[in-house]
């Protein structure tokens, strides 16, 4: 609590117990199969963010007793082999999750890569069918970003239904399924983006906002209503200020100016960010469990 009575909300925590629950279910899998969840992430180039997640994601693999299996390729791969690749990984029984990290080298068709992977291992939730599946209302393998800010306002708000929700941002990655989860609670759901008109009065309404723009701060304080529980997906990097080699990482929303008004809020970083690899080992634990027939793990 801060002294505006705002909570932050601490996605690092969640993230850290998260793991630990996932951690202790691997044991229960292993005895009904024989073997741990297996996750192979896929690396193109070496973009310097990209190998930063790929090497986080490895680690968390392995703490959580799954197997990590990484392929790094070259920049100048061509589209065939990366195809090739992802279909073996399809046929190779010891890997349950794939995950493509993106984005990839300018030359690859990202989309043709995605719908390349199996959707029983799309542990991205990126391939159509996943997507049809969430927004049919149907079990699917859901991204990891919206499936863990929708974990975070679950424990902060219990039962969601009824509430006014508005997502600002409508990619295929964090927006669209957002809002189809939200819908899911039984909320009600606007989807702003950079057309919307009037989006303060927009987000004025909202009981729950997920900001997901990847824009600096753009979200002010005054635009949120008071008692509000705020999401922030977004990471953006401010200029340097004088004397300083980087500049600070900001959120879509102003952060101090909302304290003001919110009931909770994701910090950045320390919020969203360290869910995603949490949920994405929730993933790889639930589509293991369907490829094994097994009854789907509880409570995650
Ligand atoms: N790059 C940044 N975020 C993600 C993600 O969630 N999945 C993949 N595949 N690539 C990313």
């Amino acid at each position: 609590m801060t002294k505006n009575g705002a909570a932050i909300i601490n996605g690092k925590a969640y993230a850290a117990s998260l793991r630990e629950r996932i951690k202790a279910e691997v044991p229960k899998f292993q005895e009904q199969t024989g073997r741990a969840p297996g996750l192979a992430v896929v690396l193109v180039g070496d973009d310097a963010a990209s190998q930063v997640y790929v090497a986080s994601k490895h680690k968390a693999t392995i703490a959580a007793g799954m197997e990590s299996f990484e392929h790094r390729l070259p920049a100048d791969t061509k589209q065939e082999d990366l195809i090739a690749l992802v279909e073996k990984l399809n046929a190779d029984e010891a890997v349950d999750g794939i995950l493509v990290q993106l984005p990839l080298p300018g030359h690859l068709d990202e989309k043709a890569v995605v719908m390349a992977i199996d959707p029983d291992k799309d542990v991205d939730g990126l391939h159509v069918i996943n997507a049809g599946r969430l927004a049919n209302g149907e079990e699917a393998l859901t991204p990891c970003t919206p499936l863990g800010s929708l974990m975070l306002l679950k424990d902060q708000l219990g039962d969601l239904s009824g509430l006014n929700a508005v997502v600002v941002g409508r990619s295929i990655l964090v927006g669209k399924p957002m809002a189809q989860l939200l819908l899911r609670e039984n909320c009600t759901v606007t989807m702003a983006h950079s057309r919307t008109r009037d989006l303060p009065d927009v987000v004025r309404r909202a009981d729950i906002v997920v900001a997901a723009v990847g824009r600096a701060e753009m979200v002010k304080g005054d635009w949120l209503k008071d008692g509000a529980v705020v999401i922030d997906v977004g990471i953006n990097r401010l200029a340097p200020e004088a004397g300083k080699e980087k500049g600070r990482l900001v959120g879509d929303v102003a952060t101090a100016e909302a304290m003001d008004h919110v009931r909770a809020i994701t910090p950045v970083p320390g919020g969203v960010g360290p869910m995603t690899i949490a949920v994405l080992l929730r993933n790889t634990l639930v589509a293991a469990s369907m490829r094994a027939g097994l009854v789907k793990p509880e409570g995650f």
